[in-house]
């Protein structure tokens, strides 16, 4: 049998930390810890722990060039049913095993290690960001001050006053004043549907290819309204469309060339239900009548930037670009927006059938009408958005 190991491994020593009663009763600090070997593996759903001469093992072995496992002592190579058990170990003889197949998207994909890593490892399933918030009681600034203490200062200051060069104030023009109506949306009207014309005109806006270059058939490169690292665009509109007019509710993937919708297969639960889950609890925001998950198809961007340790960021700024974008439109027509990032990368995934190995989402953002009262809390200290009256006030 030959052997490799995974692509991308990173071992980690976490100590646990775990009451302990009998500590207290003797005088100690009522907590045990002990400390543990966690391999992390960018093509595994999970952490696996090794010991110490799993760990050993692992360092010498190579992921590229596949070995003779009789090379290995016998104490070595009794490890190895174990280890390519759990995918941190693969068989050249079973390229159809799971844990290899997806070894093998992760050595195609370019990614570099540490991103790859770090995607895997922040993915949600299943969180209520919502409830743990309440259960913690960190849901108002004022709750986040009781526990946390004064934030650092909200304006860095580097100079003394004095030594500041003033800038002059300038009055604004219409585009100051749209900029300043923005504000995040936490209370959609969900009686009222979006007309398909101004679903469509955001869509346009937002997330269309406005023209393009060909360089052959295959070598295509879009432009947009917004930028995108490299000019590669690879950040998909996958939608949950709820409340407009003329399409039926569920799930559709964008085309960007053709401005048009691709039906997706409608997810095993209410819409509203699946969109409060992708959104991890956060009920506010998942009656909106439109949402569009933003996901990056990591392959497009990788085909350029290699392995390379500043490709990821690039995509996370892109989408940060993209939900700007989205946030000004819709600002501009009239609608409500917002963007979050605390969302269950694991369920959209198993939703709109992604790998997230090959494109895995980053961030939802959505827009519709605004309700007319404001029952979730918004950020709006000028009151462009929500005017109040004196007894509210
Ligand atoms: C990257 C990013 C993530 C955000 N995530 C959330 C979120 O999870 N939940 C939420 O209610 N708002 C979220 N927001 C909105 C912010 O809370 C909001 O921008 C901030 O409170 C300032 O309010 P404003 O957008 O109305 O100016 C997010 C904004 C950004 C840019």
């Amino acid at each position: 049998m030959r052997v490799r190991r995974c692509a991308v491994l990173f071992l980690e020593s976490r100590e646990d930390v775990d009451f302990d009663l009998e500590s207290l009763l003797t005088g100690g600090a009522g907590l045990s810890r002990h400390q543990r070997w966690l391999a992390l593996a960018a093509h595994l759903d999970a952490p696996v722990e090794v010991d110490s001469q799993e760990r050993e093992l692992l360092g010498r072995l190579s992921p590229s060039e596949w070995s003779a496992a009789e090379s290995l002592e016998a104490a070595e190579e009794s490890l190895l049913p174990n280890l390519i058990k759990r995918g941190l170990v693969l068989a050249e003889e079973e390229p159809d095993a799971p844990h290899r197949e997806r070894d093998e998207a992760l050595r195609a994909g370019h990614w570099w290690p540490a991103a790859a890593m770090m995607h895997r490892l922040a993915r949600w399933e299943g969180v209520d960001s919502v409830s743990s918030m309440e259960s913690n009681e960190m849901t108002t600034a004022a709750d986040l001050r009781r526990k946390l203490g004064a934030p650092p200062i909200h304006a860095l200051e580097r100079v003394d006053a004095g030594e500041r060069v003033a800038l002059p104030r300038i009055d604004g023009n219409d585009f100051d004043a749209m900029l300043a109506r923005r504000s995040t949306c936490r209370n959609f009207d969900s009686e009222r549907p979006l007309s398909l014309p101004l679903f469509a005109h955001m869509m346009q806006r937002v997330f269309a290819a406005q023209s393009q270059v060909k360089v052959d058939e295959y070598t295509v490169f879009l432009k947009k309204n917004t930028p995108s690292g490299g000019g590669l665009h690879p950040t998909e509109a996958y939608l949950i469309v709820q409340n407009v007019e003329g399409l039926a509710p569920g799930l559709y993937h964008y085309h960007v060339v053709d401005h048009a919708l691709e039906p997706l297969r409608t997810p095993d639960e209410p819409l509203e239900q699946f969109a409060r889950r992708a959104l991890a609890g956060q009920h506010w925001f998942s009656n909106a009548p439109a949402m569009a998950v933003l996901t990056p198809r990591y392959a497009r961007s990788f085909w350029k930037y290699r392995q390379h340790a500043k490709a990821y960021r690039a995509l996370v700024l892109d989408s940060g670009h993209l939900s700007q974008t989205l946030y000004l439109s819709a600002t501009e027509l009239g609608l409500g927006a917002f963007v979050t990032s605390a969302i269950n990368e694991v369920d959209i995934e198993r939703g709109f059938g992604l790998d997230p190995l090959v494109e895995g989402p980053l961030a939802i953002c959505g827009f519709g009408w605004r309700a007319q009262t404001m029952s979730t809390s918004e950020f709006d200290p000028a009151q462009e958005v929500w005017l109040r009256t004196d007894e509210e006030s």
